[in-house]
């Protein structure tokens, strides 16, 4: 049976990678987060390129992006893929806040974009694999199957990262996250370099008002009709 490949781009905490992880779960294909990849570089830039005024040498970052090295590895206990940054496992760090306040600006750079794109075409060049992001329906993989893009409003969306936040017994406050996930979507749908936005082929996903399990239904039914219709044509 020929494996697809599966795009689903969208804002940011909207649910993507929850359901993104679960419908590669059920495949069994492979589950790439490529916002987990832009958070790992941001990590670095922060460790390794900030100027004593907290602004990031982005020069710097580009002149040292060939040793930024991104990838995954697999939970033993869990399977679950855990992000890492030159060997090591950065899986709870990259979520962290002040991660997510400086990823749209490193996300932006057009040779941090080169550098991921590349990889990320890489790993998904013998399809079956669930890529989720903001341009791959888009840039990275402009011919994918199936395209979803996925969105909520921001109140919704900030109160899921809040709940998440806290569940990991994080400090959050409410209007904060709302900040954020605000300027986010301005800057990811703003930037000159693949901006966020949903593709022509792509079927949009508002999920404000569904739950996790009715998201999950709904892709995985979209997914088996693709794949099927897929079969069929080549049969
Ligand atoms: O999905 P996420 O919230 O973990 O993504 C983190 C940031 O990375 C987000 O601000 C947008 C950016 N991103 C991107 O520019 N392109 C992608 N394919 C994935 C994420």
């Amino acid at each position: 049976m020929k494996q697809i490949t599966i795009a689903i781009d969208g804002h940011s905490s909207c649910g993507k990678s929850t359901m993104a992880k679960q419908l590669a779960r059920q495949l069994g294909y492979i589950y790439v987060d490529t916002g987990a990849m832009y958070r790992a570089v941001t990590l670095y830039a922060m460790r390794n390129t900030i100027r004593p005024d907290g602004t990031l040498d982005t020069a710097l970052l580009q002149k040292r992006m060939s040793y930024v090295a991104v990838g995954f590895v697999l939970d033993k206990e869990t399977g679950l893929p855990l992000t890492t940054l030159c060997g090591e496992v950065v899986e709870d760090a990259k979520r962290r806040m002040d991660v997510s306040a400086r990823v749209s600006e490193v996300a932006a750079l057009p040779f941090v974009r080169e550098a991921m794109t590349r990889e990320q075409k890489q790993m998904g060049r013998n399809g079956g694999i669930v890529m989720d992001g903001r341009d791959i329906g888009t840039v990275v993989f402009p011919d994918a199957e199936l395209k979803v893009f996925v969105t909520a409003s921001a109140e919704v969306r900030a109160r899921r990262r809040f709940d998440e936040l806290r569940a990991k017994g994080e400090e959050a406050v409410y209007e904060d996250i709302l900040q954020n996930v605000k300027e986010r979507d301005y800057i990811d749908s703003h930037r000159e370099v693949a901006p966020l936005r949903q593709a022509t082929d792509a079927i949009l996903l508002d999920n404000s008002h569904m739950t996790r399990e009715e998201q999950s239904a709904w892709l995985l039914e979209k997914a088996r009709d693709t794949i099927s219709r897929r079969n069929n044509a080549q049969s």
